[in-house]
């Protein structure tokens, strides 16, 4: 006989249905789990063992298959321990034999039979409340499935134990309510700038407007300390929005004691961010911070040192709204609707646009065609870009071509590396860079 426990997997903030399918049978003992697994779902068969065990129940001495199906769908995390616990505790005849199946199920075990929590509580629960079922999950996650629906069966139990008692009638437990965060510390507020009338008003407007903002100014001008205070102005999450955004915090596993948190995100990734880490994917794919900003503002202080592969790989969540990772076996999209707030200095020392300054370097590389003169109080320049500009200022192909020609050694040169194309400028060093005053003539 084959004990069935339904749970999901994730595609993006997608949760696919899964069953876990469970028999015991007479032959060699074993204890397999088939179904296109990771190494994490592999291993579940040593935590759900041991915590069998630890919870007062022995496996049987007999063949034990796992089959996660569909086959072909593969099966990433360490959210199947418990499904798969609970359809073998099914089939060895410890859990009630219809318990289970109104539930989709999802936790992972520890050693000793108590339920740890996992990322993807809250698409998991509203896939499952779309599929007319309850949910099963770790106590510490409960808040976040309790945002399904507010007449949703929700059980979130601390132990193996805990479940089985319930399911006996002997420890019944409560639905767990939604909760919302605490706000964490206090918001920079726009009321900390002082003057810079222009830079608020230009805040003002992209907050209104959602339009996308560069701050190209001078160092110390008050570039960052604007640009952090721009949520503080923004309209709160509605209610569709907190969901969305919340799904996706969920499944990168940042939801803090299953609490919701209805500020808009803001997000800073330090320059030297890779493009998994900008536009999300890696070995087991994760939203990227153009996703984790969705619905709020994605800020990237010091924009040229920005390497221009991670850039450009801007432009597509930009154009769209969503961020599409290509797998070997599968696609995941990722929603990424963010408002881009920059900040970056005219050039390498940043007094390029000062009155009285001159800067023997140059612009930076990558500074905008349409950058405004300096305004005559040495306070800031800005430029607001369109929220869906047709084309990105940040970095073109031909920026590329040049890199790459001066790269190139010139002819008759022996040496690789040491040469430059000629006729292309020399390449700014990285000493500080010297600066003078215009003497008046
Ligand atoms: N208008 C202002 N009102 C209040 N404080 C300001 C203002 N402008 C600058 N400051 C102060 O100057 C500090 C430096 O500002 P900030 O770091 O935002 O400059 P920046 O333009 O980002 O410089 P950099 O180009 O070096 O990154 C701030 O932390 C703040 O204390
Ligand atoms: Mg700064």
């Amino acid at each position: 006989m084959v004990t069935r426990v339904a749970t999901v997997a994730f595609e993006g903030i997608e949760a696919r249905a899964v069953d876990v399918q469970v028999q015991i049978a007479p032959g060699a003992v074993a204890f397999t789990v088939v179904g296109l697994p990771d190494k994490a779902v592999a291993e579940s068969r040593e935590r759900v063992r041991a915590a069998l065990i630890a919870s007062g129940l022995a496996l049987p001495a007999k063949r034990i298959t796992v089959n996660l199906a569909p086959a072909d769908l593969p099966k990433e995390g360490s959210h199947y321990d418990l499904p798969i616990a609970l359809a073998v505790m099914g089939a060895i005849g410890a859990l009630p034999e219809d318990a289970l199946s109104s539930y989709c199920v999802l936790g992972e075990l520890a050693l000793d039979g108590s339920i740890t929590a996992v990322a993807g509580v809250l698409p998991a629960a509203m896939a499952a409340n779309g599929r007319g079922l309850g949910l099963i999950c770790p106590a510490a996650t409960g808040p976040e499935a309790a945002w399904a629906a507010g007449d949703m069966d929700v059980l979130a139990p601390r132990s193996l134990i805990q479940l089985a008692n319930h399911f006996k009638g002997s420890q019944v437990m409560a639905r767990p309510r939604p909760a919302i965060a605490a706000p964490a510390g206090t918001m920079p507020d726009l009321r900390d700038i002082k003057g810079q009338e222009g830079a608020k008003r230009a805040l003002e407007i992209a907050a209104a407007g959602g339009h996308n903002l560069l701050f190209n100014g001078p160092p110390g001008a008050g570039k960052s300390m604007l640009a952090a205070r721009l949520p503080s102005i923004l309209p709160p999450l509605d209610p569709r929005e907190l969901l969305e955004v919340s799904m996706i915090q969920s499944v990168a596993g940042q939801l803090k004691d299953g609490a919701l948190s209805n500020r808009r995100p803001f997000r800073q990734p330090h320059h030297s961010a890779s493009m998994a880490a900008l536009v999300g994917g890696g070995l087991n794919a994760r939203p990227g911070e153009v996703s984790l900003a969705h619905g709020g503002v994605l800020f990237l202080d010091e924009l040229p040192e920005f390497t221009p592969q991670v850039l450009d790989s801007l432009r597509q969540p930009m154009e769209t709204g969503e961020v599409m990772i290509a797998r070997a076996n599968h696609r995941v999209t990722y929603p990424a609707r963010f408002q881009l707030v920059a900040a970056m200095n005219p050039c390498r020392c940043g007094m390029a646009l000062e009155p009285g300054y001159t800067c023997r370097r140059g612009r930076t590389s990558v500074a905008p065609r349409n950058t405004a003169p300096a305004s005559p109080d040495r306070s800031w320049t800005g430029s607001i870009c369109a929220s869906k500009s047709p084309r990105s200022p940040l970095s073109t192909s031909s920026c590329r071509r040049r890199r790459k020609a001066r790269r190139r050694p010139p002819p008759g040169s022996r040496r690789r590396g040491i040469g430059r194309a000629p006729g292309l400028p020399a390449r700014p060093c990285r000493l500080p860079p010297p600066m003078r005053p215009v003497r008046p003539p």
